[in-house]
């Protein structure tokens, strides 16, 4: 293993930037020469090689999104594609390649592997839903931005007593609307995980104002249902009137937090030790407090659950 390559791919993730940091000096570190692809698997299919020096990821601990920009790229999930990225990383005499991303940028990552050029991931997500691990590199910072958003949001629902349904993101996965419901206090959580009672909903709003509590949150996971629905069906169920917040993009950008800089980093780490020992076809996982790897098969073969208690504990407490 003489050269390493690093890119990031699908939707970027606070935290990314402290990863490709991480590899690139702990490549240089150990005495390989490292290359950071842009713009994810389309820069790779184009050879958009650029040599990393130590200079080349100073300053970027702290930043969000990734200096090698991401990319969802249609054309790399043809055998075509994936082929042609192979002959770029010949060209360049890659010996070796970092993936960060999530889901789906492990299955390219994993067709790279079995055409020959070995492939580790390192699981970065703001959904924290990727299989093989407990934690995904940016859903920490995530979480915290959202949170921060609904607690300015409620002084707002409190002056005024409104309800506010706050949709926030995680593609099929309810983990964030799970955690920042239950740290936000939001009366109701909807998450694709959990089927959903729109009269459930009203009763707790009419419970809290029973007892003067005329302000309400409901935190609303995209999987399960858009906000604004939600918001159609209170009203032509109950007439009754929302604000609906579609906190988007907002979600994704931002300094990373010290958890997620210091997962990026140990995360980044390992991957290229494990590039160093001659393993392949791995990605990096995050189980019961340790790092660990598992080969991409397997891991697909699990699936990222989150806790339903946490569900009913949220019932209980925020009444
Ligand atoms: P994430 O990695 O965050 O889950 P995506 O699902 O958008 O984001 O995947 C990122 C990229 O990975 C896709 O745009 C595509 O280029 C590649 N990819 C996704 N699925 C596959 C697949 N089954 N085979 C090959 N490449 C894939
Ligand atoms: O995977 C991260 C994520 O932000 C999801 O939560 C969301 O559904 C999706 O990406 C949005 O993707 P795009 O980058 O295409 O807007």
């Amino acid at each position: 293993m003489k050269k390493i390559a690093v890119l990031t791919s699908g939707g970027d993730a606070p935290g990314m930037n402290a990863a490709i940091r991480a590899v690139v000096r702990r490549g240089i570190y150990c005495g390989l020469e490292v290359y950071g692809v842009r713009h994810g698997y389309d820069g790779l299919m184009d050879g958009d090689f650029q040599q990393m020096d130590l200079g080349s990821v100073g300053d970027i601990i702290h930043r969000g999104g990734t200096i090698l920009r991401s990319a969802r790229s249609e054309a790399f999930k043809s055998l075509e594609g994936q082929e042609k990225a192979i002959t770029a990383l010949n060209n360049a005499k890659i010996d070796g390649l970092v993936v960060i991303g999530g889901d789906g940028s492990f299955r390219g990552a994993d067709k790279l592997n079995q055409l020959g050029l070995p492939t580790i991931g390192v699981p970065g997500s703001i959904d924290n839903d990727i299989s093989g691990t407990d934690y995904s590199i940016g859903f920490d910072t995530a979480v915290n931005t959202v949170v921060e958003a609904i607690d300015k949001i409620r002084d707002t629902a409190y002056s005024h007593e409104r309800i506010c349904i706050i949709e926030v993101m995680g593609r099929h996965a309810g983990i964030i609307a799970l955690w920042t419901g239950i740290c936000a206090g939001a009366e109701s959580i909807i998450i694709p995980e959990v089927q959903f009672d729109l009269e459930d909903i009203m009763e707790r709003i009419q419970f809290g104002q029973k007892r003067g509590k005329m302000h309400s949150i409901i935190v609303v996971g995209e999987g399960a249902i858009s906000g604004n629905e939600v918001k159609e069906k209170l009203k032509d169920k109950f007439n009754l009137d929302t604000n609906v917040i579609v906190l988007g993009y907002l979600q994704r950008g931002g300094t990373p937090t010290i958890y997620d800089r210091m997962m990026a980093s140990k995360m980044g780490v390992y991957a290229v030790n494990l590039l160093i020992e001659g393993k392949k076809g791995l990605m990096v996982g995050w189980k019961k407090g340790q790092l660990t790897h598992l080969n991409f098969q397997d891991a697909f073969k699990e699936k990222h659950t989150i806790d339903l208690s946490d569900y009913y504990l949220a019932r209980s407490i925020s009444i």
